[in-house]
């Protein structure tokens, strides 16, 4: 059945789609060992990044669309030279009212305040260990005093909220639990425990490296204050909680051990223009070739509305026969 004709954007589950992830660049400064290997990234040329106006192009279309929510992602999205122009031709599209930014912090220091000025309206910083030979172990490099220097001016310029993202990785990190715990409840930061995901040729996944949440959940509940639900924005990966004395608030985004596939609202560009309509998708859209030779608004609003119905129903990491996307996460943006 093709995609019916409306101004909103669903799929053929029922799914209404309203948020929309851009990758900006496929560079990072960082190798976390999740993400891409160490050595060997062929990077993009710039000719074949999509440009500042392109992006914002493809936002209005989308925003045409219903959706409301963008957020920039790389690689690491801050490597992009201006990246507050970016943001502030987001920032001024009509109807996108939520405007973030996934960051590994290294750079946060020196831009977060452009960005905040140019209209950012929230953050989500990944950091894997708050120990600095894990860091190193978890990221390939010695930078965990830049992401604490980021994470301290978002905190002093009033950014609000602050997520903080720890990928955990059995027999790396999950010895830090307790120590992430404490952090939610000294500091204004929202930490969010995510499960190691298969993604990319060279991750180094296996399924015993993934933590469950409820181990987690059980580990931090031993430690004094428990933890208990708090509301769960509708679509949104995390499920929250915060201790029953009301300090501090930690969230897991389980995708291999509870996916949430069947309320997933998003879909993704690719630095280079492709439109992802899974994080596990095998197969993408071209809208910047489609933009390049030519295509109408109108155009590209049918390609996009024709492969959002197609959207996968769901990832497929628990069964036998999945099989993982060719680009490294790096390329995808997380
Ligand atoms: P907000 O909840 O809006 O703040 O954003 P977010 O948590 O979706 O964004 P973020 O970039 O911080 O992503 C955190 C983790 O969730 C990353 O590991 C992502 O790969 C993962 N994630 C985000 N979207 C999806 C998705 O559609 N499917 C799966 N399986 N994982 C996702
Ligand atoms: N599994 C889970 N999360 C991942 N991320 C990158 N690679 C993986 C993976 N294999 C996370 C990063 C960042 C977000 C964009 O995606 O840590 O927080
Ligand atoms: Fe870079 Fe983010 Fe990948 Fe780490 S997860 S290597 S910070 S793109």
């Amino acid at each position: 059945m093709p995609a019916p004709s409306s101004h909103i954007l669903q799929d053929s589950f029922g799914r209404r789609i309203n948020n929309l992830r851009v990758s900006v660049t496929d560079r990072c400064n960082f190798r976390c060992v999740y993400c891409m290997p160490e050595e060997g990234m062929v990077w993009l040329a710039k000719g074949e990044l999509l440009t500042f106006e392109e992006i914002a192009r493809i936002v209005r279309i989308f925003a045409g669309l219903g959706v409301t929510k963008v957020r920039l992602t790389g690689g690491e999205p801050l490597m992009r030279k201006d990246l507050h122009l970016l943001v502030a031709q987001v920032h001024a599209v009509a109807g996108i009212c939520d405007l973030a930014l996934t960051t590994n912090g290294f750079f946060l220091a020196e831009q977060a305040a452009d960005l905040v000025r140019a209209g950012l309206g929230r953050i989500n910083v990944s950091m894997d260990s708050l120990d600095p030979v894990n860091f190193q172990v978890l990221a390939r490099r010695d930078y965990l005093h830049k992401v604490l220097a980021g994470l301290a001016e978002v905190e002093r310029l009033g950014l609000r909220p602050i997520k903080v993202n720890a990928v955990l990785v059995r027999g790396i990190n999950d010895g830090e639990i307790e120590e992430f715990a404490r952090l939610a409840r000294t500091r204004p930061f929202a930490i969010r425990f995510i499960e190691f995901m298969p993604i990319g040729a060279d991750d180094g996944w296996s399924a015993d490296k993934v933590v469950p949440a409820r181990e987690v959940i059980e580990r931090i509940n031993a430690m004094g204050p428990k933890l208990v639900p708090a509301e769960r924005h509708t679509s949104q990966p995390a499920d929250r909680y915060v201790f029953e004395d009301g300090v501090g608030e930690i969230g897991f985004i389980s995708s291999v051990s509870e996916p949430f596939c069947a309320s997933c609202n998003r879909v993704r560009i690719t630095s280079d223009g492709k439109l992802r309509t899974c994080l596990f998708s095998l197969g993408e859209t071209d809208l910047k070739s489609a933009i390049r030779g030519g295509a109408s608004d109108g155009d590209i609003t049918e390609l996009i509305r024709s492969a959002v119905w197609a959207k996968e129903e769901g990832h497929h990491i628990n069964d036998p026969e999945f099989v993982r996307p060719d680009r490294t996460m790096s390329r995808i943006g997380g």
